[in-house]
C-alpha cells in the first residue's frame, strides 16, 4: 500500500506555481489577485477560507477577504460580487458554500463573471468541463487529477466509481475520469445515496472516489484487493482521546481499507491540500487570460 500523500504533491505543485508567479511578473504581469467573500461565521467554512487566503500570501498572490453578515440578502450578495466583476484589479472570484438557507447558491454562483469563476462552478465552467474545452475546473476534481498525474497512475480502463453526485466534485469527477486523457480514459459508475447494493458496484473498483459527505462509510468489506481509493471526505467526530474532544476522518474507514489498497490517500494531508492547488491554479490561469 503506497499513500497518496497531499503534503508532498501539493508542496511540489504550489513551488511550481511560486516560480510561474515570479517568471509571470518578471516579464511584465501582475500579481493574481484572488477575492474570497465569506458569508457568515461558519466554522468549517472560516477554517478553508482562511486556509485559501493563507496560501495567496504564500505562493505571492494578492488577496482580498470579504467577510459579509449571514442575514445579508441574495441581492446584497450578488451586488457584492457585481463589485468584484467590475475590479479591475481581481482576478478570481470565490464565494465559499454553503450560503445561509435565504440565499440561492445557484443564483450567486451565476452571478459570477465567468473569467474569474476560479472555483469552476460557474455554468458556462461546467458546460465547458463538459465539453472537453479549456477552463476552469473545479477545484477539489481538479486536484485529484493532479495527484494521480503525479503518482503517473495510468487510470486508462479502470473501472472508477465514483460515490456523490455533488455539482462540486462527484459529479465532475465522473466527467474528468472518463475523458479521452490522462488521467481519465476511465470507465466510470456514478453511485450515490440511493444506489442499492453500493458494495456490487465498488468490488469490481479499480478507483473508488469517495464523496458521499459521511464519515467511515466505505468499508473494508466494499474494497476489492489492490484497489486504488481517493477520499474526499472531511468529516468531524468526537474523539474522547483528543484535547480538542473531535478529530477529522474522511468518507472511508481509512484504518482497515488502507492494507487492500495499492494507494490511498489520508485524511488529512491527502485531497484536502490539493483543492488548495487546483484553486491556485486556476487563479493564476485567470490572471494570464485576463492580461491577454
Ligand atoms: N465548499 C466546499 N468546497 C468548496 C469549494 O471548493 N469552493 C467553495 N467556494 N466552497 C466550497
Amino acid at each position: 500500500m503506497q499513500l497518496l500523500d497531499g503534503v508532498l504533491v501539493s508542496g511540489h505543485i504550489k513551488e511550481q506555481i511560486k516560480q510561474e508567479v515570479i517568471d509571470w511578473q518578471a516579464g511584465g504581469g501582475k500579481k493574481p489577485h484572488l477575492a474570497a467573500v465569506l458569508v457568515g461565521n461558519n466554522p468549517a467554512s472560516e477554517a478553508y477560507v482562511g486556509s485559501k487566503v493563507k496560501h495567496c500570501d504564500e505562493l505571492g498572490f494578492d488577496s482580498t477577504l470579504l467577510r459579509l453578515p449571514a442575514d445579508i440578502s441574495e441581492a446584497d450578495l450578488i451586488s457584492e460580487v457585481n463589485k468584484l466583476n467590475n475590479d479591475d484589479a481581481v482576478d478570481g472570484i470565490l464565494v465559499q458554500l454553503p450560503l445561509p438557507d435565504h440565499i440561492s447558491p445557484d443564483s450567486v454562483i451565476n452571478a459570477i463573471n465567468p473569467d474569474k469563476d476560479v472555483d469552476g462552478f460557474h455554468p458556462i465552467s461546467q458546460g465547458r468541463m463538459l465539453l472537453g474545452q479549456p477552463t476552469f475546473l473545479p477545484a477539489t476534481p481538479y486536484g485529484i487529477m493532479l495527484m494521480l498525474e503525479y503518482y503517473k497512475i495510468n487510470t486508462s480502463g479502470m473501472h472508477c466509481v465514483v460515490i456523490g453526485r455533488s455539482n462540486i466534485v462527484g459529479t465532475p469527477m465522473t466527467i474528468l475520469m472518463s475523458r479521452n486523457g490522462n488521467p481519465g480514459n476511465a470507465t466510470v459508475t456514478m453511485c450515490h445515496s440511493r444506489t442499492k447494493n453500493l458494495k456490487d458496484f465498488t468490488l469490481s473498483a479499480d478507483i473508488i472516489v469517495a464523496a458521499i459527505g459521511r464519515p467511515k462509510y466505505v468499508t473494508e468489506d466494499m474494497v476489492k484487493e489492490g484497489a486504488i481509493v481517493i477520499d474526499v471526505g472531511i468529516n468531524r467526530i468526537e474523539d474522547a482521546t483528543r484535547k480538542s474532544g473531535t478529530r477529522l476522518v474522511g468518507d472511508v474507514d481509512f484504518e482497515n481499507v488502507a492494507p487492500k489498497c495499492s494507494y490511498i490517500t489520508p485524511v488529512p494531508k491527502g485531497v484536502g491540500l490539493m483543492t488548495i492547488c487546483g484553486l491556485m491554479k486556476n487563479t493564476l490561469l485567470a490572471a494570464k487570460m485576463r492580461a491577454k
